[in-house]
């Protein structure tokens, strides 16, 4: 399937997986006119589109929110007998879907299957008279798939299918991107999906953290990170390391009932308005003792954020060889504690904050102590 062209002595073979960005990421909830409204008033997204019974589609309901480049798709089955009511009833609220664009979507499934992926959705073609989408989709970790979405000949909105809403504006919150997407999945499975992303998508493993990393006195993890080649796509993958408490990411895979994304990233260029903004609308955050910023501008040198500013509104700063990043986490964002969401803004750094690891699992092993799970 792949086109070999020959330059000089050398052959290139254009990549039919070659991603050019993520597209969505669509969750499966048990109710999402509800959670819709938790997204938009709470964390700023515009609800742009809708395709459900009043749009000709029977069996489900599906909200799609936007905000800078961010598309989440929020969907509930409406009746009991379809997979996503299995995928709610079996996983609570979480994510189902990290879409990727490519330009064709076929060529990137058939090429997949080649290269060991498990199909989960042979190619299709939907037209109407904005033009034509092909999506296809493969399985990843548990019950998560990828979908490829081919949009090139497409015009209209977001999918064949969904109706634009009336105009809705909701005050952003400032959010821009989706920085990166983390799945847990069972002790002994992060290099057979670290094998995955490489064989499959092409992904490098560019940075790894052991126990010895990602530790505290009681529970411990595993992670490697996957990037695409262009590095805008990161996908790292968490496996639990043995503890004298039962790991966060244990924690997560019994709650969850299986392996499934723990948390997504979603970047900003001006955190102190990003976090002030979610704060006032009621987004809860992991509590980090005030004692973290007494040795932080000696820890990460010079920084443009006031610490004051950053201490009073919980945010974490870590630095690397190429700049420092500034980041947060959210308490789960549904009573499941299962998915969770990370605020970051990179001033130039690349990595993921491993400074701060030991500060944040702290407060999340206070926070699973209040749940009972030691
Ligand atoms: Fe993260």
């Amino acid at each position: 399937m792949a086109t070999a062209v020959i330059e000089g002595s050398r052959e290139i073979q254009k990549d039919p997986l070659a991603i050019n960005h993520l597209d969505y990421v669509e969750f499966y909830v048990g109710n999402a006119r509800q959670a819709a409204y938790w997204y938009q008033h709470a964390f700023g997204f515009t609800p742009t589109a809708y395709r459900g019974p009043e749009t000709g589609h029977r069996d489900a309901a599906s909200y799609l929110m936007e905000q800078g480049a961010i598309r989440f798709v929020l969907t509930t089955p409406l009746y009991s007998s379809s997979f996503a009511a299995e995928h709610v009833h079996r996983h609570g609220d979480g994510v189902r879907d990290i879409a990727l664009c490519v330009d064709d979507a076929a060529a990137a499934y058939c090429e997949a299957v080649r290269r060991g992926a498990k199909g989960v959705r042979e190619p299709v073609s939907v037209e109407n008279a904005d033009g034509r989408i092909v999506t296809a989709g493969i399985a990843t970790y548990g019950d998560t798939i990828h979908t490829f979405v081919e949009r090139k000949k497409y015009h209209g909105t977001f999918m064949p299918g969904f109706v634009a809403g009336p105009p809705r504006w909701t005050p952003s919150v400032g959010l821009e991107c989706v920085d990166h997407c983390v799945g847990n999945v069972h002790l002994g499975n992060m290099c057979t999906y670290v094998d995955f992303y490489a064989t499959v998508l092409g992904f490098r493993n560019v940075i790894s953290f052991d126990d010895k990393d990602i530790s505290t006195e009681y529970s411990a993890l595993m992670s490697k990170v996957m990037a695409s080649g262009d590095g805008v796509i990161k996908f790292p993958i968490n496996e639990p390391a043995q503890g004298r408490k039962k790991s966060q990411i244990d924690e997560y895979l019994e709650y969850y009932g299986g392996a499934g994304v723990q948390h997504i990233a979603l970047a900003t260029n001006d955190i102190l308005h990003t976090v002030r903004s979610l704060r006032q609308r009621g987004v809860e955050f992991l509590d980090i003792p005030k004692t973290y910023y007494d040795d932080l501008p000696r820890r990460v040198g010079e920084i443009h954020e006031p610490v004051a500013d950053l201490a009073q509104l919980g945010i974490l700063v870590d630095r690397d060889e190429e700049g420092y990043l500034l980041q947060i986490f959210t308490k789960p964002v549904q009573d499941r504690p299962t998915v969770f969401y990370e605020i970051i803004q990179r001033r130039g750094a690349r990595s993921f904050g491993k400074g701060n690891f030991k500060a944040l699992f702290e407060a999340l092993e206070r926070e699973q102590a209040r749940r009972g799970n030691l």
